[in-house]
């Protein structure tokens, strides 16, 4: 595991892009596992700005999203299938045949959970997965449970996944209670993660999800397990991170490595 000091949600968000840009510009026909939230906007703005300049082209990209809200159709302006064609898919030249979210309006939910998991496969996985995280810890809807879940799932919305969601809706009662969301397996095989996290009330998430024990009550921890994992956090949600983890001061810039699999923590610089 790798944590990327960023000074602020700008830098944050032009690291985690260049991440990006660099995995379409090397594998063109990239999965991307895309998420939604606040904490992608500026990475989803950033990769506009270069699409528009001419930099990267999403003509062969495949985008899978992490989750949906049940019952929201993909026109309500809350839905993530609207979230993600107005802030990121409607602006590239992404083939919309390419794009696949979960179907939170199915009939048969367990069937779309069952097609989503077979659709990933049938794209050979995922390339490189964005996520951010939740303030218990949840990636994608993965709430803290009493076991990870494997597949895609029906999930039953945590109240402080509710309320901190409350803030995209009028009122909390409209927020959905249940979503689809992938499950751990499609999330821990895709070949890289790059985990985003901004802000305070992600600080003691972040802690735990880095260098608490690996528990199904802190979903995140689940990453300590992958080979392949880069987090971009900002100052403010570094903040339970000790000092004695940083090499470098914040502002030149760190990088601090968690081996994968084990409690033995490494650091190094990065410029
Ligand atoms: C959304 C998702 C969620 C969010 C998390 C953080 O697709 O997968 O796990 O990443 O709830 O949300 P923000 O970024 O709004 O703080």
């Amino acid at each position: 595991m790798k944590i990327i000091h960023a000074k602020d949600y700008n830098d944050l968000s032009r690291k985690a892009a260049n991440i990006i840009s660099a995995q379409v510009i090397l594998k063109p026909e990239s999965v991307l596992g895309l998420a939604t939230g606040s904490s992608p906007l500026g990475i989803y703005r950033q990769l506009i700005i270069w699409y528009e300049k001419g930099d990267l082209d999403f003509s062969a990209t495949t985008a899978v999203n992490l989750d949906e809200y049940c019952n929201l159709p993909p026109d309500n302006p809350q839905s993530y299938h609207a979230f993600m064609r107005q802030n990121f898919f409607d602006h590239i030249n992404i083939n919309p045949a390419r794009v696949h979210i979960p179907n939170g309006m199915a009939s048969d939910l367990e069937t779309e959970c069952r097609r989503y998991d077979q659709l990933i496969q049938s794209l050979g996985g995922i390339d490189l997965q964005l996520l951010g995280i939740g303030r218990n810890a949840h990636i994608g809807f993965n709430e803290p449970d009493s076991c990870f879940s494997k597949y895609t799932h029906k999930v039953a919305l945590s109240e402080s996944t509710i309320a901190a969601n409350t803030r995209f809706f009028d009122r909390e009662e409209d927020v959905p209670r249940q979503a689809i969301s992938m499950g751990m397996q499609a999330i821990t095989q895709a070949r890289k993660i790059l985990l985003i996290a901004s802000g305070p009330d992600k600080a003691d998430a972040l802690y735990a999800c880095c260098f608490g024990p690996v528990t199904p009550q802190v979903p995140a921890s689940i990453l300590q397990l992958h080979q392949d994992v880069t987090i971009i956090a900002d100052e403010e949600s570094l903040s339970s991170v000790p000092p004695m983890f940083l090499f470098l001061p914040p502002s030149e810039g760190a990088v601090v490595c968690v081996n994968a699999g084990t409690d033995q923590k490494v650091t190094e610089g990065m410029r």
